[in-house]
């Protein structure tokens, strides 16, 4: 028992280290990536795994539809990346390849598929890995329910709480395990900051600060902290203070949930609140995620690779909307507002009032490719 002990704790101080490194690197951030100024926008396209590569398709058929004009001149490009798939990740033992990392460091936004994360083992899912190696801090993820009045835009903290270190838990066999759970003060002030400045920039009235605080004292207790005084320079929004399990009730409260507009959570709150989120939206299909940094920046679905569907047969039939979201999203973020505009309002004719073609991620509705040519044909005739 006592070696184990010693050997946790001589991990826990080198974990303790690293971030504090960590910390003393954002202190010196970099400074956002300015689009307009760049004379070439590189976007990569990822397929990942399962369904992953079927969606992704068909959003790079729509991209190549949107900028056909940027792409002719050069002013956009698009560039493959291969390997992002779970066999080459599990043959090279790593939860993103050096040499995958490397290509997707050449672009400057990258559009990706769902990946395959391992239960359990000691692979990293490629998600968590990306957000870390390229600093994307912020997870953007907006849901509305227009009939309902519901606009949410959730700002989940996407590089600490329980996802930095969820790899690196402590065990000692037939007795116990430990994971850790860290907030960091630049890493709490940077995605508070993005929450009230998307709230300021977008006449939002209110922030909803979701913790935890009441138990996890200390993680949580300075992500509240912290957002409380970041909030003092935005006067003009109003900071709210709510515990995640009663705002996981509050979102299916229909008497409320059209009240709330900007969300501001740590991690794993953000995460399952999120899903819960798409679904009132009519499923995790749905919703599209941008996952920002200061240099890079990366969109993607929400869900995950729907293995059950490729087991069944019926990838084809898998619905693309959610990675649509996460292209009008990548569109809006490099500076194209007119194309992701066009592409917003294609998505809300096909899926909210016109609903001529359906997917339901079975035979008996539309293909991922009828979708999508309805899609394309859709912004053609706006
Ligand atoms: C998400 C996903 C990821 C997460 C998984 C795939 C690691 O659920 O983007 O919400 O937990 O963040
Ligand atoms: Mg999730």
């Amino acid at each position: 028992m006592e070696k184990y002990i010693d050997e946790a704790c001589a991990k826990f101080r080198e974990i303790l280290l690293s971030q504090v490194e960590r910390v003393e690197k954002m202190k010196s951030g970099a400074s956002a990536t300015d689009f307009s100024k760049l004379d070439k926008i590189v976007i990569g396209l990822a397929g990942g795994d399962g369904i992953g590569p079927i969606i992704t398709d068909e959003a790079e058929r729509l991209l190549r539809f949107l900028l056909a004009d940027e792409l002719a001149t050069g002013k956009v490009e698009i560039k493959v990346i291969e390997g992002l798939t779970i066999e080459n990740r599990m043959a090279k033992n790593q939860a993103v390849p050096d040499d995958v990392l490397a290509e997707i460091k050449k672009c400057d936004v990258l559009l990706k598929g769902p990946t395959t994360t391992p239960k359990g083992g000691t692979m990293e899912s490629a998600n968590v890995t990306l957000r870390r190696e390229l600093d994307l801090f912020a997870n953007v993820r907006p849901v509305c329910v227009p009939e309902e009045g519901i606009d949410w835009t959730f700002f989940r903290e996407n590089t600490e709480g329980e996802y930095v270190l969820g790899s690196k838990g402590i065990e000692i066999p037939d007795t116990l395990a430990c994971d850790f759970k860290v907030t960091t003060n630049p890493g709490t002030e940077r995605i508070a900051r993005a929450a009230f400045e998307f709230a300021r920039a977008n006449g939002k009235k209110k922030v909803a600060i979701v913790t935890k605080a009441n138990i996890m004292k200390k993680t949580d207790g300075k992500f509240s902290a912290i957002c409380h005084e970041i909030a003092k320079e935005y006067p003009e929004i109003e900071a709210e203070e709510w515990y995640i399990d009663i705002m996981t009730a509050n979102l299916v409260n229909t008497a409320i949930r059209s009240s709330f507009e900007v969300f501001l959570l740590p991690n794993l709150y953000g995460d399952i609140i999120t899903d819960e989120a798409a679904q009132i939206q009519g499923g995790v299909g749905t919703a599209g995620s941008a996952n920002t940094g200061s240099k890079y920046a990366m969109f993607e679905a929400i869900h995950g690779t729907a293995p059950r569907m490729i087991e069944q047969g019926i990838g084809d039939y898998a619905n693309p909307s959610s990675l649509f979201k996460a292209t009008e999203l990548m569109l809006r973020h490099i500076g194209f507002t007119a194309y992701a505009d066009k592409l917003a309002k294609a998505m809300s004719i096909c899926t909210e009032t016109e609903k001529k073609v359906i997917c339901t991620g079975d035979r008996d509705g539309a293909t991922c490719k009828e979708f999508a040519d309805y899609v394309m044909n859709t912004i053609k005739s706006i």
